[in-house]
């Protein structure tokens, strides 16, 4: 293959990728954390404030236009998972493309959703694809083939396929048509279950086609699941979008336990008895 890394877009002048970085769990940043305490009790608390001095900047997406307001919210709302979408047209082209405005809403049902940008003169194949035949999987993205998968992006024509260029295999889904990607090791097989068009103030053009899925068939590769069933992320080395061009994968892990009114509540109101005073 004549290909070059720089026709795929490395950036060579960067270190190689950390293959080694093992996902380990540490203490929470402030573990003495305790009821009412503020910022500025801490030095790491204080630091962080002292970046105050530079004031707040405000901005108002209608003023701004739509592409400062997109590469805000892409490199703000981070990191986002990256729905791996797997549909087929009406014709019978299988299509491939990530999406990372992305993510799960409900698991009661069970419903995932994601954020299709429109073109100017059309929307994207995966969005006319899953409203045309309701159905499409969505794999999550590790950090073995990530390469493969932001091939995928690339603007192929409607009736090309970018299954054979990624150098990713199907899989036979169980429920829905489209495949899943089989080097994922977490997919799921989705059904559209809404459609939601947004078009900015005094326009009626759909700029952007919300999609909902209801979540049919898990698949989960063994070797990820822990003894309590659930996916162990040390092993998954699941792949997050930052802004612009940037990914991001895990750093490490800290476990903060949910708080009951009923074990709390009474330390909580001495603590904030102790404020007023
Ligand atoms: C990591 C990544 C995330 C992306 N997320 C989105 C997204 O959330 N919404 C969107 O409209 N396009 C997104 N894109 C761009 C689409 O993947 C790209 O336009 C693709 O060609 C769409 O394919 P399709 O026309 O075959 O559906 C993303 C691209 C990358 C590389």
């Amino acid at each position: 293959m004549s290909t070059t890394s720089s026709s795929r877009g490395a950036e060579e002048d960067l270190p190689p990728f950390d293959r080694e970085h093992v996902l380990k769990h540490t203490q929470s940043p402030n573990p003495s954390w305790t009821y009412g305490q503020k910022l500025s009790e801490t030095d790491k608390g204080k630091a962080w404030l002292a970046g105050e001095k530079e004031g707040w900047t405000v901005f108002d997406p209608e003023k701004e236009g739509s592409r400062q307001t997109y590469l805000l919210l892409i490199s703000g709302v981070i990191p986002r998972p990256i729905a791996f979408v797997s549909s087929i047209s009406e014709t019978g082209v299988y299509n491939l493309a990530p999406f990372s405005w992305f993510n799960t809403v409900s698991s009661n049902p069970p419903t995932i959703v994601i954020g299709c940008t429109n073109l100017p003169t059309r929307i994207h194949d995966t969005a006319l694809n899953i409203i045309a035949t309701k159905q499409f999987t969505v794999n999550l993205i590790s950090e073995t083939f990530i390469e493969n998968a932001n091939f995928t992006a690339v603007d192929t024509p409607i009736d090309h396929s970018e299954w054979p260029a990624s150098g990713l295999t199907m899989a036979d889904s169980v429920y829905v048509k489209p495949p899943r990607v089989r080097e994922s090791v977490f997919s799921l097989e989705c059904e559209l279950s809404h459609q939601v068009d947004l078009s900015p103030a005094g326009s009626s053009r759909a700029t952007s086609t919300v999609l909902f899925g209801l979540v049919k068939r898990i698949h989960v590769r063994n070797d990820v699941l822990n003894e309590k069933g659930v996916v162990n992320p040390a092993l998954y080395r699941p792949v997050a979008r930052l802004g612009d061009i940037s990914y991001t994968t895990l750093g490490d892990a800290f476990r903060l336990p949910r708080l009951a009114w009923a074990d709390v509540g009474s330390d909580v109101v001495e603590a904030e008895e102790a404020i007023r005073i």
